[in-house]
């Protein structure tokens, strides 16, 4: 269905495999197309509760935008293409089924910048994690000068922007880029594993969740609709305590049983 990715979708999990592995992934106008695609059909299916966005081949997740199609862009055409990237990774992070990056491998620039636009990331031991575009002349243009700052904080962002020094998995861990490591034959179980946990909940609560932490971490009013994160998690709260889920979670609460939520 897809030229560039594998998808997958088994007992609600959306698996999308970036599949270009002889250029180690690296995102071309095609995948960008099919990405964006890929995350509409996440909005729209019914049946698809969450995803996970991973790469093909041993070696990488992504290792950056395709510096093959950089050549002969002019300014108005480059500030296209971040604004591109950066819609497009918007929509992962504004997705409200939870979108998870499984990193199988390098993970630089644009591929580093996908991975932070996800809700959260794993990864295994092999991964390797780097914002390099200063070595090209460039910075990151798909969001990765906010997200890595917001992940990482100010002094470790600023250092790895400009030295362009890859950080490898535990580092990674460290810093909080990700929040596990595994062995990479076990990654996509794993991650498979924590989705199952989060589809056991409320989806309409975790939805309101990505939004209230979303809000907590951007800066641009737009983004936010003129909202504090404060006042939006007042509203979502609200928004919670009428559902159906919230009648069916106190109650087994109360009546010692399991819930059973139903996303209304
Ligand atoms: N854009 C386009 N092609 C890329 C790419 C990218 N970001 N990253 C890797 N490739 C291609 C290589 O050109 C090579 O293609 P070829 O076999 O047709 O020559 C293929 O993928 C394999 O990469 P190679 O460099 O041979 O693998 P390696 O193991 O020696 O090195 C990396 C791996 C990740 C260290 C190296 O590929 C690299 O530095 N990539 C660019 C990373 C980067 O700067 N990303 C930010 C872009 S803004």
């Amino acid at each position: 269905m897809y030229n560039t990715l594998i998808t997958n979708l088994e007992s609600g999990i959306f698996t999308i495999t970036i599949n270009r592995p002889d250029k180690l992934n690296a995102l071309n106008r095609d995948v960008f197309t099919d990405l964006e695609n890929a995350i509409q059909e996440t909005y729209i299916k019914a049946e698809i509760k969450s995803v996970i966005i991973t790469g093909a081949g041993p070696k990488a997740f992504v290792a950056g935008a395709d510096i093959a199609e950089f050549g002969g862009l002019d300014k108005e055409q480059a500030m296209a293409l971040a604004k591109r990237g950066q819609d497009i990774f918007f929509k992962i992070e504004n997705s409200k089924k939870p979108i998870v990056a499984a990193v199988n491998g390098f993970a630089l620039g644009g591929g580093c910048e996908l991975a932070m636009a996800c809700h959260f990331r794993l990864c295994s031991t092999n991964a390797k994690f780097g914002q390099p575009e200063v070595n090209l002349g460039l910075i990151p243009g798909y969001g990765g000068t906010q997200r890595l700052t917001q992940l990482v904080g100010k002094s470790k962002s600023m250092e790895l922007q400009m030295t362009a020094r890859l950080v490898d998995a535990n580092e990674a861990l460290q810093m909080g880029l990700v929040n596990y490591v595994t062995s990479p034959e076990i990654l996509l179980d794993q991650t498979k594993d924590m989705l199952h946990v989060i589809m056991s909940k409320a989806p309409i609560a975790i939805g309101k969740i990505i939004e209230c932490v979303n809000v907590a971490v951007v800066s641009d009013s737009a983004y936010t609709n003129g909202k504090s994160g404060y006042d939006k998690e007042i509203e979502a709260f609200g928004d919670c305590f009428v559902t159906e889920d919230m009648k069916e979670g106190t109650t087994a609460f109360l009546e010692k049983r399991k819930a059973e939520f139903k996303g209304c």
